[in-house]
């Protein structure tokens, strides 16, 4: 009721903007350039989706000029509006929010001007009434469509619908947080002007499609949370421009392939939570722009002394715990002078830790516990007390510390570690260290996606919609 009020009080006020155009009372057609078939198809395709309650020509007579449906934005061809956007989910407080009973509206397919379609938060219940994405009719966008989302709809079940390929103009295909499952069409391969894929949070089968390669264009793959088998295609090696490539949390197998070493603007790289073996692959050291770096979560095994750290002179985070490393902790990586977070627990690490790694000057994170290292640690209680708990050194049975002359030897002493020369300091929980672990490396993380984002959104680029 309240939103009625206030509407019909914006139509008065247009009424009275608009004073030598008609309005209320005249014939709304001569007022509104929108064909009728398009009129038709925008409305049917709403009710599908929000309930059959809904009727936009009493409250929109005019969807794309004075009164706009929120969620639905259109451009002037010809003289007619079209619809070029239309978003479904609860964005905003007068969003168009899906009903219980959605089926997927085939009307859609008649909105011929569409450039992005986005749905969020539409398809919820999984159990008794999943959805899928239709296997036909998608061709009859492919002259517009540019930005395609599914986004958090876990009743959205079944496949990716091969014929996705055919959107030959889409840039961004977002399939996020969602109940899909299968595998991953090869046709996506087709999709040439691609310049984010976003697979993750879904339940996909499969390899990773070889195919993918071939988008030369494409700056974000994410294909992270899934079920996704096989080994990494070779093939990666020709997505030369992309920046971002997150395929966390999958089980994926053999090594990481040479050709990954093409990707010159990678920024992040993120296969953790795998089953990667092999070793870490040289070929890591050419990725000259890369900021992130997490491989952590996988029997890699292996050694990471003869990598030209140095090269991968942005790096920010380097987290490669729990990969049964073996070998040492190079001195190559105290030259990473953009370093911040630095996991290397959990690992079969022996020798020394590199002296100089208390000088990186923006480091806030050292975590080098759960190895076999050794010898004396000799960082100033400076270097201590900033750190706190965030220099984690525990859990290395033959590794110890001194103090300087004079200084209280427990009030700025490497948690977990015991003092030269006495016992070994029983120290607590474990479980508290993890959590302050994982905090830490998921405030730098964040703050480095932050980063990341900005980058890309400062990119401009045209067809981004949040
Ligand atoms: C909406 O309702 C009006 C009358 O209330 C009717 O004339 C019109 O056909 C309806 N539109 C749709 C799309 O159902
Ligand atoms: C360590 O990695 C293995 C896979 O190599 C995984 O199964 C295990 O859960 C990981 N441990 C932790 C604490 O994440
Ligand atoms: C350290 O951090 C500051 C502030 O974030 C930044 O301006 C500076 O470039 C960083 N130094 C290096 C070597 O990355
Ligand atoms: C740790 O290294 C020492 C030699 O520095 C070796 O004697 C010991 O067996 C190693 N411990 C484990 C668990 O590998």
């Amino acid at each position: 009721m309240e939103k009625l009020k206030c509407l019909s009080f914006s139509i008065v006020v247009v009424c009275l903007l608009r004073f030598t155009a008609p309005c209320i009372g005249e014939d709304e057609s001569v007022d509104t350039p929108m064909k009728t078939s398009e009129l038709q198809a925008l409305y049917s395709t709403i009710q599908d989706f929000v309930g059959k309650w809904w009727n936009g020509s009493d409250l929109y007579p005019d969807p794309c000029g004075w009164t706009p449906i929120q969620g639905v934005s259109c451009d002037l061809y010809d003289g007619f509006w079209y619809v070029t956007d239309l978003s479904i989910g609860p964005v905003h407080d007068n969003s168009l929010s899906c009903g219980e009973n959605v089926e997927f509206s085939p009307h859609l397919f008649a909105l011929s001007h569409l450039k992005s379609l986005s749905f969020f938060n539409c398809f919820l219940l999984p159990r008794r009434r999943p959805v899928s994405i239709p296997a036909q009719n998608w061709e009859l966008l492919a002259g517009s469509l540019e930005s395609l989302e599914f986004r958090s709809n876990p009743g959205l079940t079944g496949s990716v619908p091969a014929v996705f390929g055919e959107l030959r103009n889409l840039q961004s295909l977002v399939l996020t947080e969602n109940g899909l499952t299968g595998q991953l069409p090869e046709s996506i391969g087709n999709l040439f002007e691609l310049r984010r894929l976003n697979l993750a949070g879904n339940s996909f089968t499969g390899s990773i499609p070889g195919s993918l390669g071939g988008l030369n264009r494409l700056l974000i793959l994410d294909t992270s949370g899934n079920s996704l088998s096989g080994t990494l295609p070779l093939t990666l090696g020709g997505l030369t421009a992309l920046l971002k490539l997150d395929s966390r949390g999958n089980q994926l197998e053999g090594g990481i392939p040479d050709e990954i070493g093409n990707l010159k603007s990678l920024t992040l790289l993120d296969l953790s939570d795998n089953r990667l073996s092999s070793g870490v692959s040289a070929s890591i050291q050419e990725l000259s722009s890369l900021q992130e770096l997490v491989l952590s979560n996988n029997p890699t095994g292996g050694d990471i002394m003869n990598l030209k750290w140095g090269n991968m002179r942005c790096l920010a985070a380097l987290e490669l715990s729990n990969m049964s490393l073996t070998g040492g902790i190079p001195d190559s990586l105290t030259e990473l002078k953009s370093l911040r977070f630095l996991g290397l627990n959990d690992n079969k690490l022996t020798g020394f830790i590199p002296s100089k790694i208390a000088d990186l000057p923006n480091v806030t994170a050292i975590y080098v516990h759960g190895n076999n290292l050794t010898g004396e640690l000799k960082f100033s209680e400076g270097f201590y007390g900033r750190m706190g708990r965030r220099f984690g050194a525990w859990g290395n049975p033959n590794l110890c510390y001194r103090v300087g002359v004079g200084l209280e030897p427990t009030s700025y002493a490497p948690f977990g570690v015991k003092l030269c020369g006495s016992e070994v300091i029983k120290y607590e929980v474990k479980l508290g260290h993890d959590s302050v672990s994982r905090a830490s490396s998921r405030f730098c993380v964040s703050g480095l996606v932050l980063l990341f984002m900005v980058l890309i959104f400062n990119f401009s680029l045209g067809w981004h919609h949040l």
